[in-house]
């Protein structure tokens, strides 16, 4: 299966100031088969980037695609973001988080009783 990920850059004002976000899209040929995105506040220095958004095709699961997407994200993070930390939101109680705990994710010390931002160090 050949994939491709396709990437785009936005911008955005917000009252908490400016975001950047980048947007990766993968595709077989023609077909949007999956995607994720990363965005940051850029003037908040100490907020690291967020992890959003992350989707696969029903069609095409199972077969690594979110996990490349992951890399993809977690690299942007490096290079666009120079972040040494990444977060992400995600359910208690899911499969997801056990997914994102195997990728290196976990809980901050300061956490809530029914929701949770996973950190991890870059
Ligand atoms: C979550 C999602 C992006 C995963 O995409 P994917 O491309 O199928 O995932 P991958 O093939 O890259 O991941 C494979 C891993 O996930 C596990 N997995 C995939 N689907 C699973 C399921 N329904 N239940 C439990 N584990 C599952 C595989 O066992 C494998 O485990 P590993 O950690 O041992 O490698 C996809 O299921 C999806 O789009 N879901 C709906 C949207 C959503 O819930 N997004 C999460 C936002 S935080």
């Amino acid at each position: 299966m050949k994939i491709k990920i396709l990437e785009f850059k936005e911008e955005h004002d917000f009252d908490e100031g400016r975001m950047v976000e980048y947007l990766f899209i993968a595709v077989q040929r023609d077909r949007i088969i999956g995607k994720g995105g990363i965005y940051k506040y850029i003037d908040d220095n100490n907020s690291p980037p967020v992890l959003h958004g992350l989707y696969v095709n029903k069609k095409f699961r199972n077969k690594g695609i979110a996990i490349h997407l992951q890399y993809v994200r977690e690299d942007a993070a490096k290079n666009y973001f120079n972040a040494k930390k990444v977060c992400l939101w995600v359910d208690k109680n899911s499969w997801m988080r056990k997914w994102y705990e195997r990728r290196g994710y976990g809980e901050p010390k300061d956490k809530s009783p029914t929701e949770t931002w996973l950190y991890k160090n870059l």
